[in-house]
Protein backbone atom coordinates (compact mmCIF):
# COMPACT_ATOMS: atom_id res chain seq x y z
CA UNK A 1 0.00 0.00 0.00
CA UNK A 2 3.18 2.50 0.67
CA UNK A 3 4.52 2.13 -2.72
CA UNK A 4 1.35 2.49 -4.71
CA UNK A 5 0.70 5.64 -6.53
CA UNK A 6 -2.85 7.16 -6.08
CA UNK A 7 -4.50 9.27 -8.22
CA UNK A 8 -7.80 11.29 -6.90
CA UNK A 9 -10.06 12.00 -10.05
CA UNK A 10 -12.21 15.13 -8.24
CA UNK A 11 -10.85 15.98 -5.27
CA UNK A 12 -14.09 18.24 -3.59
CA UNK A 13 -15.42 17.46 -0.15
CA UNK A 14 -15.21 13.46 0.28
CA UNK A 15 -12.33 13.15 -2.71
CA UNK A 16 -9.90 15.78 -0.62
CA UNK A 17 -11.28 14.40 3.00
CA UNK A 18 -9.60 10.96 2.00
CA UNK A 19 -6.80 12.21 0.38
CA UNK A 20 -6.01 14.62 3.73
CA UNK A 21 -6.28 11.11 5.82
CA UNK A 22 -4.33 9.63 3.44
CA UNK A 23 -0.94 12.18 3.68
CA UNK A 24 -1.73 12.04 7.72
CA UNK A 25 -1.58 8.61 7.55
CA UNK A 26 2.08 8.87 6.14
CA UNK A 27 1.16 8.01 2.92
CA UNK A 28 4.67 9.74 0.43
CA UNK A 29 2.96 13.09 -0.51
CA UNK A 30 4.99 12.28 -4.41
CA UNK A 31 2.73 9.26 -4.79
CA UNK A 32 -0.30 11.27 -4.55
CA UNK A 33 -1.91 12.57 -7.37
CA UNK A 34 -5.24 14.59 -7.77
CA UNK A 35 -7.50 16.28 -10.39
CA UNK A 36 -10.18 18.85 -10.09
CA UNK A 37 -12.41 21.11 -12.29
CA UNK A 38 -11.59 24.94 -11.53
CA UNK A 39 -7.49 25.86 -11.42
CA UNK A 40 -8.15 27.66 -8.35
CA UNK A 41 -8.81 24.52 -6.43
CA UNK A 42 -5.70 22.69 -8.07
CA UNK A 43 -3.98 25.44 -7.01
CA UNK A 44 -5.04 24.99 -3.40
CA UNK A 45 -4.35 21.33 -3.67
CA UNK A 46 -0.67 22.00 -5.02
CA UNK A 47 0.15 24.56 -1.89
CA UNK A 48 -0.63 21.73 0.35
CA UNK A 49 2.40 19.99 -1.66
CA UNK A 50 0.06 17.16 -3.85
CA UNK A 51 0.58 17.38 -7.29
CA UNK A 52 -2.95 18.40 -8.82
CA UNK A 53 -4.01 19.75 -12.47
CA UNK A 54 -7.44 21.04 -13.09
CA UNK A 55 -9.58 20.70 -16.12
CA UNK A 56 -10.30 24.10 -16.99
CA UNK A 57 -6.86 24.80 -17.78
CA UNK A 58 -5.29 21.45 -18.46
CA UNK A 59 -8.14 19.44 -20.51
CA UNK A 60 -6.54 15.88 -20.15
CA UNK A 61 -5.95 16.20 -16.38
CA UNK A 62 -8.06 13.37 -15.08
CA UNK A 63 -5.99 11.12 -18.17
CA UNK A 64 -2.63 12.54 -16.96
CA UNK A 65 -2.99 12.09 -13.67
CA UNK A 66 -5.10 8.55 -13.79
CA UNK A 67 -1.91 6.93 -16.57
CA UNK A 68 0.42 5.96 -14.23
CA UNK A 69 -1.47 5.68 -11.01
CA UNK A 70 -2.26 1.99 -9.67
CA UNK A 71 -5.65 3.35 -8.04
CA UNK A 72 -7.92 5.87 -8.98
CA UNK A 73 -10.11 7.32 -7.10
CA UNK A 74 -13.03 8.89 -8.44
CA UNK A 75 -14.36 11.25 -6.39
CA UNK A 76 -16.41 13.38 -8.74
CA UNK A 77 -20.46 13.80 -8.71
CA UNK A 78 -22.37 10.77 -9.53
CA UNK A 79 -24.05 11.95 -12.64
CA UNK A 80 -20.05 12.63 -13.85
CA UNK A 81 -18.81 8.62 -13.27
CA UNK A 82 -19.41 7.26 -16.73
CA UNK A 83 -18.22 10.11 -18.54
CA UNK A 84 -14.92 10.11 -16.70
CA UNK A 85 -14.49 6.46 -17.04
CA UNK A 86 -15.18 7.01 -20.71
CA UNK A 87 -12.61 9.60 -20.95
CA UNK A 88 -10.02 7.46 -18.74
CA UNK A 89 -11.10 4.30 -20.49
CA UNK A 90 -7.60 3.27 -22.98
CA UNK A 91 -5.20 5.46 -20.53
CA UNK A 92 -4.92 3.20 -17.67
CA UNK A 93 -3.67 -0.13 -17.30
CA UNK A 94 -5.65 -3.41 -17.03
CA UNK A 95 -5.00 -4.08 -13.46
CA UNK A 96 -5.36 -1.07 -12.24
CA UNK A 97 -7.65 -0.77 -9.41
CA UNK A 98 -10.42 1.51 -9.91
CA UNK A 99 -12.28 2.63 -6.83
CA UNK A 100 -15.63 4.68 -7.13
CA UNK A 101 -17.25 7.16 -3.92
CA UNK A 102 -20.34 7.79 -5.95
CA UNK A 103 -23.67 7.14 -4.22
CA UNK A 104 -25.96 4.84 -6.38
CA UNK A 105 -23.26 4.33 -9.17
CA UNK A 106 -23.63 0.68 -9.80
CA UNK A 107 -20.65 -1.76 -10.27
CA UNK A 108 -22.14 -3.19 -13.69
CA UNK A 109 -22.42 0.54 -14.84
CA UNK A 110 -18.63 0.93 -13.95
CA UNK A 111 -17.85 -2.38 -15.59
CA UNK A 112 -19.92 -1.41 -18.45
CA UNK A 113 -17.65 1.24 -19.73
CA UNK A 114 -14.31 -0.41 -18.22
CA UNK A 115 -15.18 -3.65 -19.74
CA UNK A 116 -11.56 -5.13 -19.71
CA UNK A 117 -10.48 -3.93 -15.93
CA UNK A 118 -11.51 -6.71 -13.21
CA UNK A 119 -10.73 -4.38 -10.21
CA UNK A 120 -13.63 -2.58 -9.53
CA UNK A 121 -14.68 -1.45 -6.15
CA UNK A 122 -17.58 0.67 -5.18
CA UNK A 123 -17.05 2.75 -1.70
CA UNK A 124 -19.12 5.10 0.49
CA UNK A 125 -17.05 6.94 2.95
CA UNK A 126 -18.39 9.35 5.44
CA UNK A 127 -16.63 13.22 6.14
CA UNK A 128 -15.30 12.32 9.16
CA UNK A 129 -12.96 10.73 7.35
CA UNK A 130 -11.30 14.09 7.37
CA UNK A 131 -10.08 13.30 10.89
CA UNK A 132 -8.95 9.56 10.82
CA UNK A 133 -12.55 8.60 12.04
CA UNK A 134 -14.35 7.88 8.90
CA UNK A 135 -16.83 4.88 8.13
CA UNK A 136 -16.44 3.12 4.40
CA UNK A 137 -18.75 0.24 3.22
CA UNK A 138 -16.62 -0.99 0.34
CA UNK A 139 -17.59 -3.30 -2.52
CA UNK A 140 -15.54 -4.74 -4.86
CA UNK A 141 -16.89 -6.60 -8.71
CA UNK A 142 -16.74 -10.50 -8.56
CA UNK A 143 -13.90 -9.93 -11.35
CA UNK A 144 -11.73 -7.96 -8.21
CA UNK A 145 -8.44 -9.71 -7.19
CA UNK A 146 -8.19 -10.47 -3.36
CA UNK A 147 -4.56 -7.98 -3.81
CA UNK A 148 -7.21 -4.94 -5.09
CA UNK A 149 -9.46 -5.41 -2.08
CA UNK A 150 -6.64 -5.42 0.29
CA UNK A 151 -5.47 -2.22 -1.48
CA UNK A 152 -8.83 -0.33 -1.43
CA UNK A 153 -9.59 -1.75 2.10
CA UNK A 154 -5.76 -0.31 3.20
CA UNK A 155 -6.90 3.17 2.06
CA UNK A 156 -10.05 3.64 3.75
CA UNK A 157 -8.70 2.05 6.78
CA UNK A 158 -5.89 4.69 6.41
CA UNK A 159 -9.04 7.49 7.20
CA UNK A 160 -11.12 5.35 9.38
CA UNK A 161 -12.98 2.04 9.59
CA UNK A 162 -13.94 -0.44 6.75
CA UNK A 163 -16.88 -2.33 6.44
CA UNK A 164 -17.06 -4.91 3.40
CA UNK A 165 -20.38 -5.67 1.99
CA UNK A 166 -22.06 -7.34 -0.42
CA UNK A 167 -23.43 -4.16 -3.20
CA UNK A 168 -26.83 -4.82 -2.63
CA UNK A 169 -26.49 -3.47 1.30
CA UNK A 170 -24.27 -0.03 0.11
CA UNK A 171 -27.29 2.06 -0.32
CA UNK A 172 -28.44 0.91 3.43
CA UNK A 173 -24.94 1.23 4.74
CA UNK A 174 -24.77 4.76 2.64
CA UNK A 175 -27.77 6.11 4.44
CA UNK A 176 -26.83 4.90 7.85
CA UNK A 177 -23.30 6.02 7.61
CA UNK A 178 -22.23 7.88 4.21
CA UNK A 179 -24.85 10.43 5.09
CA UNK A 180 -24.64 9.68 8.78
CA UNK A 181 -22.71 12.89 10.16
CA UNK A 182 -25.76 14.74 8.24
CA UNK A 183 -28.39 13.03 10.90
CA UNK A 184 -26.07 13.86 13.68
CA UNK A 185 -25.32 17.40 12.83
CA UNK A 186 -29.39 17.99 11.97
CA UNK A 187 -30.15 16.50 15.24
CA UNK A 188 -27.68 18.98 17.25
CA UNK A 189 -29.14 22.03 15.17
CA UNK A 190 -32.40 21.14 16.87
CA UNK A 191 -30.75 20.64 20.10
CA UNK A 192 -29.53 23.65 20.18
CA UNK A 193 -32.41 25.69 18.84
CA UNK A 194 -34.54 24.23 21.54
CA UNK A 195 -31.33 25.11 24.39
CA UNK A 196 -31.63 28.82 22.61
CA UNK A 197 -35.29 28.58 22.99
CA UNK A 198 -35.44 28.15 26.49
CA UNK A 199 -33.55 31.34 27.39
CA UNK A 200 -29.93 30.23 27.21
CA UNK A 201 -27.37 32.37 25.34
CA UNK A 202 -25.90 30.50 21.94
CA UNK A 203 -22.57 29.81 23.74
CA UNK A 204 -24.01 28.02 26.83
CA UNK A 205 -26.33 26.18 24.32
CA UNK A 206 -23.54 24.91 22.29
CA UNK A 207 -21.65 24.00 25.06
CA UNK A 208 -24.02 22.09 26.78
CA UNK A 209 -25.41 19.98 23.37
CA UNK A 210 -22.19 19.89 21.83
CA UNK A 211 -20.29 18.49 25.66
CA UNK A 212 -22.88 16.16 26.30
CA UNK A 213 -22.40 14.47 23.26
CA UNK A 214 -19.04 14.49 22.85
CA UNK A 215 -19.08 12.94 26.59
CA UNK A 216 -21.71 10.39 25.90
CA UNK A 217 -19.75 8.83 23.25
CA UNK A 218 -16.31 9.46 24.97
CA UNK A 219 -18.24 7.12 27.85
CA UNK A 220 -20.08 4.42 25.23
CA UNK A 221 -17.23 3.65 24.19
CA UNK A 222 -15.32 3.65 26.75
CA UNK A 223 -17.67 1.77 29.45
CA UNK A 224 -18.16 -1.33 27.39
CA UNK A 225 -22.08 -0.84 27.94
CA UNK A 226 -24.76 -0.75 25.09
CA UNK A 227 -26.57 2.78 24.70
CA UNK A 228 -29.88 1.20 26.50
CA UNK A 229 -28.41 0.47 29.88
CA UNK A 230 -26.32 3.54 30.09
CA UNK A 231 -29.81 5.46 28.86
CA UNK A 232 -31.23 3.63 32.03
CA UNK A 233 -29.07 5.12 34.01
CA UNK A 234 -30.00 8.69 33.28
CA UNK A 235 -33.65 7.79 33.66
CA UNK A 236 -35.18 7.37 36.97
CA UNK A 237 -38.57 5.78 37.20
CA UNK A 238 -40.84 8.62 37.42
CA UNK A 239 -38.27 11.70 36.47
CA UNK A 240 -37.77 13.69 33.72
CA UNK A 241 -36.04 11.88 31.83
CA UNK A 242 -39.03 8.93 31.54
CA UNK A 243 -40.46 11.88 30.16
CA UNK A 244 -38.49 12.78 27.30
CA UNK A 245 -38.23 9.17 26.40
CA UNK A 246 -41.96 8.72 26.55
CA UNK A 247 -42.31 11.90 24.18
CA UNK A 248 -39.63 10.62 21.42
CA UNK A 249 -41.08 7.41 21.68
CA UNK A 250 -44.86 8.73 21.03
CA UNK A 251 -43.44 10.66 18.22
CA UNK A 252 -42.09 7.41 17.27
CA UNK A 253 -38.54 8.57 16.45
CA UNK A 254 -37.39 4.93 15.45
CA UNK A 255 -40.20 5.06 12.19
CA UNK A 256 -38.85 8.80 11.26
CA UNK A 257 -35.40 7.08 11.20
CA UNK A 258 -36.62 4.03 9.34
CA UNK A 259 -38.53 6.63 6.63
CA UNK A 260 -35.45 8.19 6.45
CA UNK A 261 -33.40 6.06 5.46
CA UNK A 262 -35.89 4.32 3.26
CA UNK A 263 -36.15 7.67 1.58
CA UNK A 264 -32.55 7.76 0.88
CA UNK A 265 -32.36 4.18 -0.03
CA UNK A 266 -34.99 5.24 -2.95
CA UNK A 267 -32.78 7.87 -3.92
CA UNK A 268 -29.82 6.03 -4.26
CA UNK A 269 -32.02 3.72 -6.51
CA UNK A 270 -33.40 6.66 -8.78
CA UNK A 271 -29.50 8.02 -9.35
CA UNK A 272 -28.84 4.55 -10.72
CA UNK A 273 -31.37 4.22 -12.90
CA UNK A 274 -31.32 7.96 -14.24
N1 LIG B 1 -19.81 14.58 0.61
C1 LIG B 1 -20.06 13.41 1.21
O1 LIG B 1 -20.32 13.34 2.42
C2 LIG B 1 -19.98 12.11 0.44
C3 LIG B 1 -20.07 10.90 1.16
C4 LIG B 1 -19.92 9.72 0.44
C5 LIG B 1 -19.74 9.72 -0.92
N2 LIG B 1 -19.70 10.90 -1.59
C6 LIG B 1 -19.50 10.85 -3.06
O2 LIG B 1 -18.30 11.54 -3.34
C7 LIG B 1 -18.40 12.11 -4.64
C8 LIG B 1 -17.99 13.56 -4.56
O3 LIG B 1 -18.86 14.26 -3.70
P1 LIG B 1 -18.38 15.61 -3.00
O4 LIG B 1 -19.39 15.93 -1.97
O5 LIG B 1 -16.94 15.48 -2.62
O6 LIG B 1 -18.51 16.62 -4.25
P2 LIG B 1 -17.67 17.96 -4.54
O7 LIG B 1 -17.20 18.56 -3.26
O8 LIG B 1 -18.49 18.77 -5.48
O9 LIG B 1 -16.39 17.41 -5.31
C9 LIG B 1 -16.40 17.08 -6.68
C10 LIG B 1 -14.98 17.19 -7.19
O10 LIG B 1 -14.95 16.83 -8.57
C11 LIG B 1 -14.24 17.84 -9.29
N3 LIG B 1 -14.66 17.75 -10.67
C12 LIG B 1 -15.78 18.19 -11.27
N4 LIG B 1 -15.79 17.84 -12.57
C13 LIG B 1 -14.65 17.15 -12.78
C14 LIG B 1 -14.08 16.50 -13.91
N5 LIG B 1 -14.69 16.46 -15.09
N6 LIG B 1 -12.89 15.89 -13.76
C15 LIG B 1 -12.23 15.88 -12.58
N7 LIG B 1 -12.72 16.46 -11.47
C16 LIG B 1 -13.91 17.08 -11.58
C17 LIG B 1 -14.58 19.11 -8.57
O11 LIG B 1 -13.68 20.15 -8.90
P3 LIG B 1 -14.07 21.69 -8.56
O12 LIG B 1 -14.21 21.78 -7.07
O13 LIG B 1 -12.90 22.46 -9.07
O14 LIG B 1 -15.36 21.97 -9.29
C18 LIG B 1 -14.41 18.62 -7.13
O15 LIG B 1 -13.03 18.53 -6.81
C19 LIG B 1 -19.85 11.96 -5.11
O16 LIG B 1 -19.90 10.95 -6.10
C20 LIG B 1 -20.60 11.56 -3.87
O17 LIG B 1 -21.67 10.68 -4.17
C21 LIG B 1 -19.79 12.10 -0.94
Amino acid sequence: MDNLRIAFIGSGSMGSAVLDGLIAAGHPKPLISATTRTESKAKALRDRGVSALAGETSPDANALMAGDADVIVLGVKPYQIVDVLTELKGEIGKNVVVISMAAGIKLATMAAVLDENPNLIRTMPNTPALVGKGVTGLASAASASPEAIAAAKALFEAVGSVVVIPEEKIDALSAVSGSGPAWVYYIIEQWEKVAISEGFSEADAKLMVRQTLAGSVELLANSGEEPRELRRKVTSPGGTTERIIATLDEADLQGIFSRSLKAAVARAGEIANS
